[in-house]
C-alpha cells in the first residue's frame, strides 16, 4: 500500500511538474526547442547569469547561405534552470540605414554581454565586420543597455588599443616596420610560424589592432578583459577594459603568439585561468585548445587538446564560444560550441557538454545526452 501510494505520488508529480514536451536533460547537436517550440537562435552564443536567471545572447541566423551574415541582430533568451529557454527576442537590431556601422548585412559574431556593478549597464561587444568588407575590418563593437533583454543602443565599433603596445611588445615591434607583403591566410594548421618577424603587431599600431572571434572575462575584483583574434588571427590579444567596460584600458598582452587560435573562452576555477579554443578553419571544426595560467596575462602553459573519444579531434564537429559556470553548483561548468551548418546557418546545433576536471587538466567527452546532476556524480566520484 505504502509502495503504491509513492508510486502514484511520483506519477502526480512527473504529470503536474512537466509540461508536454518539456525536457530535463541536455542533448548535444539535437534541435533545442524554445518556449514556442522554435529552435534557439543564438548562435556563437554566450551566457550571464543574473539576479537568479540565464540569459543567453547569440547571433540570429537566417536561412540559407545568406544567413550567416547579420540580417536581424542578437536575439536573447531567459532561463531558470538551463534546459528551458523563453524567447526574450531581439536585443540589438541592425540598422536600416545603409550608413549605419551594424547595417543589415553586416558580420556581427559571437556576441557576449557583460554587467557593469558600477555602472548598473548591461554592455554588449561583439566582432564586427562592417558589411561588404569580408573579413578584413576586423572591429570590436559595443552596445550598451539599462534592461538586461535590451533593446541596447549601438554606441561605436573601434579596432582596440589604438596606438598602445602591449605589455610584452618586443624591441623590433617599435620600428612600426611591417615586414610582409599582403598575408595570404590559408587556414589549416600549416601557417607560417615566423609571423612574428613580420610585425603584424607594428603595422596596426597606430590604427588599432585587428580584433575578430572575441570573448570576455570578467575577473572577481570586477576587471573585464577581453580576449580576442589578433595580427591576421596569429595571435591572441588580452586587453584589460575601462572601468565603465566601454572601451580598452590600454593595457594588453599577446598570447599564443603565431598559435591561430579562433573562438577564445576565459574562465577561472580554484584561482585559476583556462582557456579553450579552436584552430584557424573557417566554418569547418578542428581540435580544440586548452591552457592554463596563474595570471590572466600569463605565462599561459599549452595543455593540448580537451576532448577525447571519437570526434575528439573535430571538437565533436564544433567551436567553442562559452564556459558557463552553473550558480549555486560547486565545480560545475558547461562547455558550450557551435556545430555551425554555413549552407543553413539558421539550423546550426548547439554541443553542451561538462567539463570534467582531474587536477589542472580538462577532459571533455561525448555524452548523447546529460544533465546538471552528472556534475554530483563526478564529485561523489573524486571525494
Ligand atoms: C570561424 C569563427 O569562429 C566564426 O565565428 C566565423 O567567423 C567563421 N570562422 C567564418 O568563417
Amino acid at each position: 500500500m505504502r509502495n503504491l501510494y509513492f508510486t502514484l505520488s511520483a506519477i502526480i508529480i512527473i504529470i503536474v511538474g512537466c509540461r508536454p514536451g518539456e525536457d530535463y536533460s541536455f542533448k548535444p547537436g539535437a534541435r533545442w526547442p524554445d518556449n514556442n517550440e522554435v529552435h534557439i537562435n543564438a548562435h556563437g552564443g554566450g551566457i550571464i547569469y543574473h539576479d537568479g536567471k540565464y540569459y543567453w545572447f547569440g547571433q540570429h541566423m537566417v536561412e540559407g547561405e545568406k544567413g550567416n551574415s547579420a540580417w536581424v541582430g542578437v536575439h536573447c533568451y531567459s532561463s531558470g534552470d538551463l534546459y528551458q529557454w523563453k524567447d526574450e527576442g531581439i536585443a540589438l537590431r541592425v540598422e536600416e540605414e545603409i550608413a549605419s556601422e551594424i547595417t543589415a548585412g553586416c558580420l556581427l559574431e559571437r556576441p557576449k554581454v557583460i554587467f557593469n556593478r558600477n555602472t548598473e549597464k548591461f554592455v554588449m561587444w561583439f566582432h564586427l565586420e562592417r558589411k561588404d568588407l569580408g573579413y578584413k575590418d576586423a572591429r570590436s563593437g559595443v552596445a550598451v543597455s539599462d534592461r538586461i533583454t535590451g533593446p541596447y543602443t549601438y554606441v561605436r565599433s573601434e579596432r582596440p588599443d589604438k596606438g598602445n603596445w602591449p605589455v610584452n611588445v618586443g624591441e623590433f615591434h617599435k620600428a612600426n616596420e611591417f615586414a610582409g607583403q599582403e598575408i595570404q591566410f590559408t587556414g589549416g594548421d600549416d601557417l607560417p610560424v615566423y609571423c612574428d618577424s613580420l610585425n603584424i603587431l607594428g603595422r596596426d599600431h597606430n590604427d588599432g589592432q585587428m580584433a575578430r572571434d572575441m570573448n570576455f572575462f570578467v575577473d572577481d575584483d570586477g576587471k573585464a578583459y577581453h580576449v580576442y583574434a589578433s595580427e591576421e588571427n596569429s595571435t591572441l590579444h588580452i586587453s584589460l577594459l575601462s572601468e565603465d567596460y566601454l572601451s580598452h584600458s590600454g593595457k594588453y598582452t599577446r598570447a599564443f603568439i603565431c598559435r591561430y587560435m579562433e573562438a577564445p573562452v576565459i574562465f577561472k576555477r580554484d584561482g585559476k585561468y583556462y582557456f579553450i579554443g579552436s584552430g584557424c578553419t573557417g566554418w569547418h571544426p578542428n581540435a580544440a585548445r586548452y591552457a592554463v595560467a596563474d595570471s590572466i596575462f600569463g605565462p599561459w602553459t599549452e595543455m593540448g587538446n580537451p576532448c577525447t573519444g571519437p570526434d575528439s579531434a573535430l571538437t565533436f564537429h564544433s567551436q567553442s564560444t562559452c564556459v558557463l559556470k552553473v550558480a549555486g553548483k560547486e565545480d560545475a561548468f558547461i562547455f558550450m560550441a557551435d556545430r555551425w551548418t554555413p549552407e543553413n546557418a539558421i539550423d546550426g546545433r548547439y554541443i553542451w557538454l561538462p567539463v570534467i576536471f582531474d587536477g589542472d587538466r580538462i577532459n571533455l567527452k561525448w555524452f548523447d545526452e546529460w544533465d546538471l546532476g552528472l556534475f554530483d556524480q563526478l564529485r561523489f566520484r573524486t571525494q
